[in-house]
Formats: C-alpha cells, sequence, structure tokens
C-alpha cells in the first residue's frame, strides 16, 4: 500500500514515519524545499523521543521518502493525508488556508481513485469544505476520479508520540462512503492487532471527537488548579485529594496533576477554537469559557508566591528557572507557562537565569537575551535568591539538595509542578512553595 503525507509538521511526520514503521510506503510531501532537504539528510524539524532513529530507520529500507513534489508522489497512492498548519486567525477560529490549498493541489494532481485524510485539527465541518474544494478540481479536469473524504484526528503527545500511535487508545475515522471505510480499516490494521479499537462514525462527530476529547482534558487540568488553590486556602492537601479521586475508575487518575497551568500548541487552540465553534452557532460552552480563564490566571500563581514571598519587591533580585518548555521531553514553547513567568519577573526588575534541557534554543526566539542560559542545572543555583521550578524534567527531581542549598544564596523555591516533598524540603530548610500541598 502507498501513501501520501502532506505536511511535515509535527503530525505529518510522527505519522508518515510510524506507517512506514508497519511496512507502507509513504511519500511525506512539503512545499519547504529547506524542509525536505533536511529530512533527506536525517535533519528533523522538530525533537520527539525515538523519533530521528525511526526516520533513518524507515529512509535506509526506502519506505519513507521526502519530496516537494505532489504531483509525481502521488501516482498510485492511496490514501493522501492533509497534515498542515492550521494557525488561529485573528479572531481565534482555526485559519483554514493551507488545509484547502492542499485539497486543491491534490484534486489538481491525483491520477487515481483516493482517499483524501483531515489529519489536522480542524472545525466541525471542513472535511466537506475539503470535499468541495477536490470536486471542484477534478470538475475542472473534467476528470472521471473519485476522492473520498474522510476525518481522522490525531491523539498524540508530544514527547509520547510515537508510543501513541503505535499503541493507540483508539483510532477515529470519520467516513462518508463505504470504500472509505475499507481503505481506512486496510492502512490501520496493522496497529489493530493487540485489540486497540478502531471507531467509524460520520465525518462531523469525528471532527468533533478530537475538540471534545482536548477540551475534557484541559478542563479537568483547570479543575484540578482550582482545586489545588482552595486546597491551599482551607488546609487540605491536593496530593492526597488527587489520590482520594482519581481511584474512582469514572474520574481516573490521569490528568488530574495542579500546575501552572497548560500550554502547548493544542489544548489552548483548540478550547478556544470549540468557544468560538459553539458561539459561531449560537451556543455558549460556559464550563470551556471558565476553563480557559483558570489557566490564564493558573499561569501567574507562581509570580504570586514569589511576589508573596519577597513583599512585592523583586527589583535586584536574581531568579532561577529549571524549565522551560510547555512540558518535559519537548522542545516545544508554544503557549509554555514559563514565557508568562519570566517576563513578569523580568518586569519587576528581577534578573532570571534558565537552564532547559532540550528547549533554551527555542526559547531563545522570544526571551531573546533578557534572560541569562546557564550550561547545566547547577549553574542556575549560583547567588540566586529563589528557584522557580517551571517543567517537571525527570533530572530535576532529585538533586543533592546541600549543593543546591550552599549555591544558592536565598532558600526559596517555587515548585510548580509539585516534584519534591514539602515535608523533607523543610526539615532540608528550605522555603519550599509549590501548588496546593501541604507542609
Ligand atoms: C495533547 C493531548 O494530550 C493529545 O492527546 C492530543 O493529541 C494533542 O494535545 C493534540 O491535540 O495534538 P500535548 O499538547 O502534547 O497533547 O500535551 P499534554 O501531555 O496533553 O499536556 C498538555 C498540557 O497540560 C501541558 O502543559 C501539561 O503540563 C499540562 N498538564 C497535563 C497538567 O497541567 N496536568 C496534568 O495532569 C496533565
Amino acid at each position: 500500500m502507498k501513501i501520501v503525507i502532506v505536511g511535515t509538521g509535527y503530525v505529518g511526520l510522527v505519522t508518515g514515519t510510524c506507517f512506514a514503521e508497519v511496512g507502507i510506503e509513504v511519500v511525506c510531501v512539503d512545499i519547504d524545499q529547506k524542509k525536505i532537504d533536511n529530512l533527506k539528510n536525517g535533519i528533523l524539524p522538530i525533537y520527539e523521543p525515538g523519533l530521528e532513529e525511526m526516520v533513518e530507520r524507515n529512509v535506509k529500507k526506502g519506505r519513507l521518502k521526502f519530496s516537494t513534489d505532489l504531483s509525481q508522489s502521488i501516482v498510485d497512492a492511496e490514501v493522501a493525508f492533509i497534515a498542515v498548519g492550521t494557525p488561529p486567525g485573528e479572531d481565534g477560529s482555526a485559519d483554514l488556508k493551507y488545509v484547502l490549498a492542499v485539497a486543491t493541489a491534490i484534486g489538481q494532481s491525483m491520477k487515481n481513485d483516493i482517499v483524501v485524510v483531515t489529519k489536522s485539527t480542524v472545525p466541525v465541518g471542513t472535511s466537506l469544505k475539503v470535499k468541495k474544494a477536490l470536486q471542484e478540481e477534478l470538475g475542472k479536469r473534467n476528470a472521471s476520479l473519485t476522492a473520498y473524504v474522510s476525518s481522522n484526528p490525531e491523539f498524540l503527545k508530544e514527547g509520547a508520540a510515537i508510543d501513541d500511535f503505535m499503541k493507540p487508545d483508539r483510532i477515529v475515522v470519520g467516513i462518508d462512503a463505504p470504500q472509505a471505510e475499507e481503505t481506512m480499516r486496510k492502512l490501520y490494521k496493522p496497529f489493530l492487532l493487540n485489540g486497540h479499537p478502531i471507531f467509524f462514525m460520520d465525518i462531523p462527530s469525528a471532527e468533533m471527537t478530537k475538540y471534545a476529547a482536548n477540551s475534557m482534558l484541559a478542563t479537568k487540568i483547570s479543575f484540578m488548579n482550582d482545586i489545588a488553590n482552595l486546597c491551599e486556602i482551607v488546609g487540605a492537601d491536593v496530593n492526597l485529594v488527587r489520590k482520594g479521586i482519581g481511584s474512582d475508575a469514572r474520574i481516573g487518575n490521569k490528568f488530574i496533576y495542579p500546575g501552572v497551568g497548560y500550554g502547548g500548541s493544542c489544548f489552548p487552540k483548540d478550547v478556544k477554537a470549540l468557544i468560538k465553534t459553539a458561539k459561531q452557532n449560537g451556543y455558549d460552552m460556559r464550563v470551556l469559557s471558565a476553563v480557559e480563564d483558570v489557566n490564564d490566571d493558573q499561569k501567574y500563581v507562581l509570580v504570586k508566591k514569589v511576589n508573596k514571598y519577597f513583599n512585592n519587591d523583586l527589583k535586584g533580585k536574581k531568579f532561577g528557572v529549571w524549565g522551560l518548555s510547555f512540558k518535559p521531553k519537548t522542545d516545544d514553547m508554544r503557549e509554555a507557562p514559563s514565557l508568562v513567568i519570566i517576563p513578569e519577573l523580568l518586569k519587576a526588575g528581577a534578573s532570571v537565569i534558565a537552564y532547559d534541557p532540550v528547549a533554551m534554543h527555542e526559547a531563545s526566539h522570544t526571551l531573546k537575551d533578557t534572560i541569562t542560559y546557564a550550561q547545566d542545572p547547577l549553574e542556575v543555583l549560583e547567588g540566586i535568591d529563589g528557584l522557580l521550578i517551571v517543567t517537571e524534567w525527570s533530572e530535576f527531581r532529585s538533586p543533592d539538595f546541600d549543593v543546591v542549598k550552599s549555591k544558592m544564596k536565598g532558600k526559596a523555591i517555587f515548585d510548580g509542578r509539585n516534584i519534591y516533598d514539602p515535608k523533607e524540603m523543610k526539615t532540608l530548610g528550605f522555603d519550599y512553595y509549590c501548588i496546593g500541598l501541604k507542609a
């Protein structure tokens, strides 16, 4: 079986590489010549654990190819995935111009019947637009070809994307023709072997499933952040509460960790987009609006604790920051809480030195030279008044606290990810502040 993936961003590249891994012939197409040249030389545009080796392996086996030529790549392909970006427009809704441009290009260049699959996260109704664009082009060509459409949302977590793809909780496929179902079932067969389910449904339901999933997860997080903040006020411990509620299977113990707010390229964008879709259809998503408000505020929680500790006087203080990316195992800085926290400290007249295992280069595009970038976690500590933990990279989890103490000038640690035990930190002589835990 041969397939084409258009768009070699995060989703397209992971998708194409994982399909190649199970023996499917994949051509990843992108209009960006430099990106394609780099990929041919094994240089990836993103960091994702395990991906580089997988790309290399499949390129060597000849199952994974990269090209800028859609027209040539699409010959004999049974499926074409659209995996290009949908950046939020000024009003918060997803901008579909890249998705529809690809649909048009496929309509212009397809040589045989094909299933065109929307993989990018797109608002309900987009696949219909894709279908219209395809049919328009086929009409112009007077071609007696059929382009079936399908919506196949992705549920990949950055940092765990390969595992999520190879061992999916579920595969959701929206279709509007039996031919499309048959092709998609054949394509995904290698991933269903160990009982991983595939759900076929109508296209709007598949499109909605993606937004509902991310919005539900964002809701869990904002809810827990609210609970954690309240725990602090009433003298409860959110870790105990989390365990107490998480053991109820109806609630579940995942995605109920409080912190400094959710970030990344998905939750903030998808929550906004769903609120917007609802509004356009005359409906008010009240819960989701609150989810967004809570998250915006949560990004300031750590700075509020810092201000309280230093009596609102941060002028001339020096702070260390451990972790910049929006979560561990990625260099992704999109909507990262660190991009709210650090500017707040700087605005108040403090200076900042930061370390992140992989995201410093990415972070420097936004933070530029407003902060100092350290070579390692220990360098961050030299003479600082306080340490802020913003991303829970495993290398921050068990430092030698004697060394930490000896290097720091102050003794305050503000932990936005609850990675230490408050009692132990107190015994060690730190002033330790975290999110909703009891000392
Ligand atoms: C998210 C979803 O988890 C994926 O299923 C989905 O496919 C993806 O979006 C997408 O739409 O492409 P991702 O953005 O990579 O994946 O990151 P998550 O691991 O979901 O984390 C999102 C944010 O929530 C992070 O900032 C993380 O720190 C925060 N979070 C997560 C918490 O604050 N608490 C938790 O308990 C879990």
